[in-house]
Order: structure tokens, then C-alpha cells, then sequence
């Protein structure tokens, strides 16, 4: 099209022959606007969302900052799009017998610990971690100090609990089971690595399995971590858990296959985990007893090569804070859904009820995403089943310092600091939600 018209012009111009001058001018012309438009021809998905209207006072006294305006925009834009997501009842059903959803699967950390279970509190006094960037700003230093300070924006109902205790783990069990979730993705390092959940995973398993329950693992970027390594700890943990009943698994090719998230998958070459992942791979895995459901994590727009070219099985995007990496923007889940497709790969989206860390990371407060009593994770959840996926991950079940989790928080206010909660909607407002957005995806998934 634009090459004939772009002769025809050049014809004209040479017949009515004005000059040199004039085609010189022409051509470059021609040239500045046909790079332009090959440049957005190949990458729509870069293409910047329309700001939404909001409203700002501006008056001398009242100057916002540059992270107050972005959470302030954000805000508007959810606002804006939970318009757009039809009203859901709000009248939960608490009595129906949900069936576990296996296509919905929730990250959860076992490494919780206090003085009474462990001897010594374990991540509820997170230090405060140091800023990447420099920043001319004083931020506190140290660590939080239990039982009333704590590395997180939020309270948990069970207080500072233990992730070894069995009480503790039957509570989590049962709103899990209540909130028809079907896979808990349990955050893991191997043995003797720091915050390994090896020891309380006889436990986890036992409980998940009284509860109609599975267990996948979340492989953490563990020191050294390589295919190689990481196949060796997976052999051992096979050895002992990959008959149990709760060990959730995926069909590939009529086996039924274990299922490791990869976090930070990125970080090996892709050629490294094609040794293993490839049907040719030097190390390969496939077809063979150490075969295994690989799921890869996708940050950047580049990952798609990257989990591609690796043979991973299917990728997700972890991050509940929409627009913070390419894979955690909403807005992009729509073309990750279409290139899945086209690759055979398994797209699992993250949803997330919202994201708050400022109790671990002081200095990252443009990166909160305000739950808006729910409605943040509204949109993210009618996003993900407007794309027909098959699966979608929930970030999180327990990651208290970051803000992510659903598990029951209650409202708390020292001396110093008020925590962040669920109120006016109550401790439980985001199972009861999770449940609800649960049986609407699970109408979904009776189409295939
Ligand atoms: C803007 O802020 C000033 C000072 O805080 C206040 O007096 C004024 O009423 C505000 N205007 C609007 C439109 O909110
Ligand atoms: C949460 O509480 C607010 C304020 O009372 C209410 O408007 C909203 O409907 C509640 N949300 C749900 C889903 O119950
Ligand atoms: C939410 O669920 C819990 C049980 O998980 C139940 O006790 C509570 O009443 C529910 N809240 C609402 C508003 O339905
Ligand atoms: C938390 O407390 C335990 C026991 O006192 C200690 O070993 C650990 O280093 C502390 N964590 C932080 C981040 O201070």
C-alpha cells in the first residue's frame, strides 16, 4: 500500500519535475514516516494507556509527590475499571459445599516461626531492607520487633503464628478448602537451604490431603540454584512424595506429571534449561521418570523467548501489582494469552488483591496498589477469565510483607503504627471474594 503510493508520488513529483530539491525533501520525509509506522506496527503492546481524568489540587500547600500521584492515578484507573466489571452479589454463600478448583492455584509460605512453636520468631520480625536507588530520604534501619511490630502493612488474625503448627495449618486448610481453592504452591528452597519448608511439608501434606487438597512446589532462586542441582533436590523430594495422594498433577501426553513453579526463572540461560526441558536436551528429562510439569516465570516482554526457547511447559507473572513488570499488567494478559496459544504453552495469569510493602521496603510506596475493599482484585479476576485461560494462580495466600495475602487480617493500632485492613468488609472478606470469583471462573471452565 504505502510503497505504491509512495511511487506514485515519486512519479508525479519526477513528471511535474520541480527539482531535485523537492524529492530529496520527499524521501526523507518518506523514509521518517515509514519507520514510524513499522515501529508501532510490531510493537502494539508498548503502546501507553490513555491517563484516566482525576482530579488534583494542586494549590502551592499542597504539592503531591511524584509516588503519591502515581498510587493516585492507579487508583482512578481501578475505580475506573471495576465500573466495567459487572456487579457481583454481595451476599456470599457461605453454606454451598464448593468443590476444589485444581485449576486454581494459591502461593503460600511456610516459613513463618514464633518463640512458643520454634524458640524464636521467624520473618514477622523482617528487617527493613535497604533501597536499590539512592535517595536522599532517611528510611528506618533494623529489624521489627514482635509481638506488636511487625514486617507487614497488615495483621494477621491468627497473630504471629507458627507455620509448623499443626492448629495453624488446619485453620489454613479449611479456608482454603472453603474458598474452593484447589493447589497450594508452597514456597520452596531444598533442605538445609534458608527458609526451606522441608520440615513442615509431612505435615502440609498430610493436612492438604484430609482436605481434598494438592501440593505444588514454588522453587525459589536458592544459592547456586542450576537444572542440574535442581533436578538432583527434586529426585529426593519425589522419592518421598511423589506417590502421596496430595501431590497435585497435570496430564501431558496421557502421563500425570508433578508441577514445579519456577520463580525467577530467567535468571539460568535459556540454553541451560534446554538441556533438560528439550525432548533433545543432553540431560533431558521428557518421556522419562524424572518427567515434570515446569512452569517458568515470565517479567519482561523478552521472557517469551526466553521461556520459549527454554521448553518450559506453560509460564505466570507472580507480581499482584498491575503495570509494576510487562507479565503483571493486566492490560497485556490478553496477547500473553494469545502468544501461549500459539506456542502450546500453559498461561497462568497471577491475580492479586492488592500490594502494600513499606513495612519491609520503606522507600517503595509507588508500588502500593490499594485494595479499594476489593475491588482492585475484581478486575484482576475478570481479566484473567475474559482471557479463557485454563488455570490462574493467586499471589497469595500468606505474603505479609508484601501486602499480597487473603488470609484473614484483623484491624491493629500501637503507639506508633495503625495497620492496614480489611474493614468495612471484615477479617474474611477475601476468602468469601475468592470463592465467589472462584465458582464464577469454574462456569467458565465447564466450556472445555
Ligand atoms: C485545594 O486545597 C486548598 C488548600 O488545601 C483548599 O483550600 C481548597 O478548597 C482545595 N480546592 C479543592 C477544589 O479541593
Ligand atoms: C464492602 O464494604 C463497603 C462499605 O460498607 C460496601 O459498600 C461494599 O459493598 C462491601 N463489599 C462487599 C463485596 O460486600
Ligand atoms: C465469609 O466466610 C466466613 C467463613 O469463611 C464466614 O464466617 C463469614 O460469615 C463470611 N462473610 C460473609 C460476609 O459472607
Ligand atoms: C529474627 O529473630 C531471630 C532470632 O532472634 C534471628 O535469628 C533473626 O536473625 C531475626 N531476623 C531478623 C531479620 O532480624
Amino acid at each position: 500500500m504505502i510503497l505504491r503510493k509512495l511511487y506514485r508520488h515519486v512519479t508525479l513529483i519526477v513528471r511535474c519535475s520541480r527539482g531535485y530539491l523537492f524529492i530529496v525533501t520527499f524521501l526523507i520525509f518518506a523514509l521518517v514516516y515509514s519507520t514510524f509506522f513499522r515501529q508501532n506496527k510490531n510493537e502494539p503492546l508498548l503502546k501507553k494507556e490513555k491517563s484516566p481524568t482525576i482530579s488534583i489540587n494542586s494549590t502551592a500547600k499542597n504539592v503531591i509527590s511524584k509516588s503519591e500521584l502515581h498510587v493516585q492515578l492507579l487508583r482512578a484507573k481501578v475505580e475506573r475499571l471495576a465500573l466495567k466489571v459487572k456487579s457481583r452479589s454481595i451476599i456470599f454463600n457461605t453454606k454451598s459445599l464448593f468443590k476444589p478448583n485444581y485449576n486454581v492455584h494459591i502461593f503460600y509460605y511456610a516459613w513463618y516461626g514464633n518463640i512458643e512453636i520454634d524458640g524464636y520468631y521467624k520473618h514477622w520480625n523482617h528487617s527493613y531492607l535497604p533501597n536499590w536507588k539512592q535517595d536522599e530520604r532517611v528510611y528506618p534501619v533494623g529489624s521489627h520487633t514482635p509481638i506488636l511490630d511487625i514486617g507487614s502493612n497488615f495483621y494477621p488474625s491468627l497473630g504471629c503464628y507458627s507455620s509448623r503448627d499443626p492448629t495453624v495449618i488446619q485453620v489454613h486448610m479449611k479456608q482454603l478448602r472453603e474458598a474452593g481453592i484447589g493447589v497450594i504452591v508452597v514456597s520452596w528452597s531444598p533442605p538445609n537451604y534458608a527458609d526451606s519448608p522441608s520440615s513442615m511439608l509431612p505435615l502440609l501434606f498430610r493436612y492438604a490431603k484430609l482436605y481434598e487438597l494438592r501440593i505444588a512446589l514454588h522453587i525459589e532462586p536458592y544459592f547456586n540454584r542450576n537444572p542440574i542441582n535442581l533436578l538432583q533436590h527434586l529426585r529426593t523430594f519425589l522419592i518421598q512424595y511423589g506417590k502421596h495422594a496430595a501431590l497435585y498433577k497435570l496430564k501431558r501426553d496421557d502421563r500425570d506429571l508433578p508441577v514445579f513453579y519456577v520463580y525467577d526463572s530467567y535468571l539460568t540461560p535459556a540454553n541451560s534449561w534446554r538441556e533438560i526441558l528439550s525432548r533433545d536436551g543432553v540431560l533431558s528429562v521428557r518421556g522419562g521418570e524424572m518427567d515434570v510439569i515446569f512452569i517458568g516465570l515470565l517479567v519482561d516482554i523478552q521472557h517469551r523467548y526466553h521461556i520459549k526457547k527454554s521448553h518450559f511447559d506453560g509460564f505466570y507473572t507472580y507480581f499482584a501489582a498491575n503495570s509494576f513488570s510487562y507479565g503483571s499488567t493486566w492490560k497485556n494478559w490478553k496477547s500473553l494469552a494469545k502468544f501461549a496459544n500459539q506456542n502450546r504453552l500453559i498461561f497462568i495469569p497471577s491475580v492479586g488483591p492488592g500490594y502494600e510493602d513499606t513495612q519491609v521496603r520503606p522507600w517503595n510506596a509507588k508500588n502500593i496498589r490499594h485494595r479499594r475493599e476489593g475491588q482492585y482484585y475484581d478486575v484482576a479476576w475478570r481479566t484473567a477469565i475474559n482471557c479463557n485461560v485454563r488455570y490462574i494462580s493467586i499471589t497469595s495466600f500468606n505474603e505479609w510483607h508484601e501486602g499480597t495475602q487473603i488470609e484473614p487480617a484483623i484491624p491493629k493500632r500501637t503507639a506508633s503504627f495503625t495497620y492496614v485492613d480489611y474493614e468495612p468488609n471484615g477479617s474474611h472478606f477475601y476468602l468469601n471474594l475468592t470463592k465467589w470469583w472462584n465458582e464464577q471462573f469454574s462456569k467458565t471452565l465447564l466450556k472445555y
